[in-house]
């Protein structure tokens, strides 16, 4: 039974991919831009960063602040409703007094009722070599209690116009209520 809804979703899936491209010249709003007039190369190049960031939660020196604390009234277990901003340093290596080579500057907000999952809207914002300047702008839901997770690229400026890609991330260093060091490895499509 499995199998057979298997295939007939394949089926129905091949059907769909095949039947898709000819109305696609025909819809009026979507078409096959000449990449060389738009100064842009097929995109076939996948780049690997690995970055590290660092963020201070003591008052004084705080680069990642809760901006609207959990709400009481929901499961305190999973700080639903509490939403935060970050400006952290980007270094190359896990150590704060590793090269900075940017920063990360986000949004997270804790979005389940259930498990401390945060959704974090962050631009890696690089300032090193020919990536100065560019970002890479990651949004997702972050499982940040588990110890690997993957978080969506969903797109960039500069050299990462049209990015695509995923984050695998991990918590390298965490003093709760003082500081942590998160490793984004990021894996990108861009031209
Ligand atoms: C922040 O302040 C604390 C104590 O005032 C200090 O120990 C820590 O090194 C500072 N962190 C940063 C990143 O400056
Ligand atoms: C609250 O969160 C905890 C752990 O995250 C979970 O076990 C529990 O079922 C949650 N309670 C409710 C009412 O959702
Ligand atoms: C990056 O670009 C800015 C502005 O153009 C410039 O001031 C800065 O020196 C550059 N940084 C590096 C490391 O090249």
């Amino acid at each position: 039974m499995a199998t057979r809804f298997l295939i007939l979703s394949l089926l129905i899936s091949c059907h769909v991919v095949t039947s898709t491209r000819p109305q696609d010249q025909d819809t009026g709003f979507v078409g096959s831009p000449d990449l060389k007039k738009l100064g842009l190369k097929k995109k076939d190049k996948v780049s690997h960063f690995r970055l590290f960031f660092h963020e201070s939660f003591t008052a004084n020196n705080a680069t990642t602040v809760t901006v609207v604390p959990p709400l009481a009234k929901y499961n305190s277990t999973t700080s639903f409703g509490m939403m935060g901003v970050m400006d952290n340093a980007l270094t190359a290596g896990p150590e704060r007094s590793s090269k900075v080579v940017g920063k990360v500057e986000g949004l997270i907000a804790a979005t389940s009722q259930s498990e401390f999952n945060l959704l974090v809207v962050l631009s890696f914002v690089l300032t090193e070599g020919k990536y100065n300047g560019s970002t890479i702008t990651v949004l997702g839901r972050n499982r940040i209690m588990q110890s690997l997770r993957e978080v969506p690229v969903i797109g960039g400026t500069g050299m990462f116009r049209f990015a695509t890609g995923y984050a695998e991330v991990n918590t390298v260093l965490l003093e709760p209520q003082v500081r942590s060091t998160v490793e984004y490895n990021i894996y990108v499509s861009h031209y």
